[in-house]
């Protein structure tokens, strides 16, 4: 195995589509064939907004994840949120349906989210509306706060 001082970390650039493709479908062998081109990722996200009559009453934030030109990638609910006053009328369904319309048309067949394991309501909303768990999520805080002495 070669030393790390021989390796460079640079920014990917589009010349290097190629290579990510194959380093890709390294990590998802199972697409080997179906994909043919990598597509550096941007943020690509869009905000949907519900009113309650002219009131604001929520929005969700989702943001697109895709690495090929081809119609392969995951949607990713980043924030959902619905006033107090104007939950259990439907509109978080609703808003998850405006997600999921964006992801089909889009070609994509996965939507995924993370919310706390003590977040119960939105657990139980999220399952009745069918979503499942599925692997783990892995995190760790950087630029970490020293304690004070
Ligand atoms: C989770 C949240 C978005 C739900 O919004 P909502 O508008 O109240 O949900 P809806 O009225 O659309 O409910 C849709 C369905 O889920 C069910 N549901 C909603 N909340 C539920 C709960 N806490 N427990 C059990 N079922 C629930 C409803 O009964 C409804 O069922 P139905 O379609 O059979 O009638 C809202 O409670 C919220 O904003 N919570 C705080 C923020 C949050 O936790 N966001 C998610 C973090 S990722």
């Amino acid at each position: 195995m070669r030393k790390s001082g021989t390796v460079k970390i640079r920014r990917a650039i589009s010349a290097d589509a190629d290579s990510l493709l194959e380093l890709y479908q390294g990590l998802y062998p199972e697409l080997k064939g179906k994909i043919s081109s990598f597509k550096l990722p941007k943020a690509d996200t869009e905000t949907f907004i519900a009113n309650y009559g002219v009131e604001p009453a929520g929005f969700v934030i989702l943001t697109f994840i895709s690495y090929s030109q081809k119609k392969t990638g995951f949607g990713y609910i980043e924030e959902l949120f619905v006033k107090k006053r104007y939950r259990s009328l439907g509109i978080g369904k609703m808003l998850v349906n405006s997600v999921i319309l964006w992801c089909k048309k889009r070609g994509y067949n996965v939507i995924f989210l993370t919310t706390p394991k003590t977040n119960i309501g939105a657990i139980k909303f999220y399952r009745h509306l069918g979503f499942r768990k599925s692997k783990q999520v892995w995190l760790q805080y950087i630029n970490k706060k020293k304690k004070k002495q």
